[in-house]
């Protein structure tokens, strides 16, 4: 073993770490110590957020949030370094998009600063719980709820923000174990255990529609494309990929993540118009493509042409960049080559954010 790799096994040995099978795990929930809580009571404001052991909440049977979904989730990550500290990726971006989300379901938010220090101080509170460097990360969930008590159709009168965490590894990886017969008998892992997915492309069922809520991250989104991925998921599809509501012709965004489609040295990506989410991992990946020499284009991308691209790739917190091994449509299957979205997944997010191709608001601290 080189001086080098002793060195940084020795730093490894110098942070606690909780007792997880690290090379075992996928994107599930693991208890973890602590989660933040803080209250926004009637007529006020957020504010004396605390620490408290993870656990169940209790919650008014009539708040807002189960009975009218008045509810905002927003998801990042923190990564362990090889020097045992943690890189918090981007946090500003979320407490701002958070925000966004509120004044949609007119609900009061966490100030950003608010938010980036409730984040910190809840990694530090479980900082052992974040994986060893190349092992996966610490996923940070923050949530935002209408907690008061409403029977009438109307904004909640109190509302908690709440955090927890839990250490994930890949997104998609479990869904590649549990296909006994892949459908493409080439699927292997590349980088790490990130296999090419497999999407279809739905057009009984659609993501989001103009004028409604498809640009934010509310809770309600995620339920309604539960039916189509499961559908897609029995046929041995990872995700479902969707097409605009209106012309059912154009690309909008798999169920949990952006796409990217790539021809020639153009990068292209479906504009933000309100009916896709606006995702941190989509933003960063255009302003590193864009320094990286490649034109990038965001605007309406119509289905014949993702038909006709090089390649295609997905971007989001949980999915990272996932490289597309193949799209079907209409019972027939497109397979794409993995090159460019290769190239950003290496790098992705660590040596990105040190090389300052990321270089607004990503924050590094070290351990207390
Ligand atoms: C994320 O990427 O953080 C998401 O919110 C997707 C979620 C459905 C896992």
């Amino acid at each position: 073993m080189g001086l080098g790799a002793k060195l940084r096994r020795v730093r490894r040995q110098a942070f606690e770490l909780a007792d997880v099978c690290w090379d075992d795990i996928g994107f599930g929930i693991i208890p973890t110590d602590y989660m933040y809580v803080m209250r926004c009571p009637r007529d006020g404001e957020f504010s004396n957020g605390t620490l408290e052991p993870y656990g169940n909440i209790e919650l008014s049977p009539s708040s807002g949030v189960l009975n009218y979904g008045q509810g905002l989730f927003e998801g990042l990550k923190a990564y362990r370094k090889e020097d045992g500290s943690i890189l918090l990726f981007r946090p500003e971006e979320n407490g701002v998009r958070m925000r966004m989300g509120a004044e949609r379901l007119c609900m009061p938010a966490p100030t950003v600063e608010q938010f980036v220090d409730a984040i910190k101080a809840t990694v530090l509170a479980n900082k052992r719980w974040v994986p060893p460097p190349g092992k996966g990360s610490l996923y940070i969930r923050p949530l935002l709820m209408g907690t008061g008590a409403v029977l009438e159709l109307a904004p909640a009168p109190e509302y908690t923000f709440l955090i927890y965490v839990s250490p994930v590894g890949n997104y998609f990886k479990e869904s590649y174990r549990r296909i006994s017969s892949p459908p493409i008998e080439s699927w292997v892992f590349v980088h790490e255990g990130l296999a090419p997915i497999n999407l279809v492309i739905q057009n009984d069922y659609h993501r989001a529609t103009p004028g409604g809520t498809g640009g934010i991250k509310t809770i309600g989104n995620y339920a309604s494309v539960l039916k189509a991925q499961s559908e897609a998921k029995e046929k041995g599809y990872s995700d479902v990929l969707y097409l605009d509501s209106v012309h059912k012709k154009y690309l909008e965004e798999v169920s949990s993540c952006n796409v990217f489609v790539v021809k020639d040295n153009t990068i292209s990506t479906p504009a933000i118009r309100g009916t896709i989410l606006p995702g941190i991992t989509r933003k960063s990946i255009i302003d590193v493509a864009v320094s990286l020499g490649f034109q990038v284009e965001e605007r309406l991308i119509s289905v014949e042409e993702v038909l006709d691209a090089d390649e295609v790739f997905c971007t989001g917190t949980a999915v990272v960049v996932s490289p597309v091994g193949s799209i079907t449509y209409h019972g027939k299957r497109i397979v794409f080559e993995q090159m460019v979205g290769d190239m950003f997944i290496v790098g992705y997010p660590m040596e990105m954010a040190e090389l300052g191709l990321c270089p607004n608001n990503s924050t590094l601290f070290l351990q207390d």
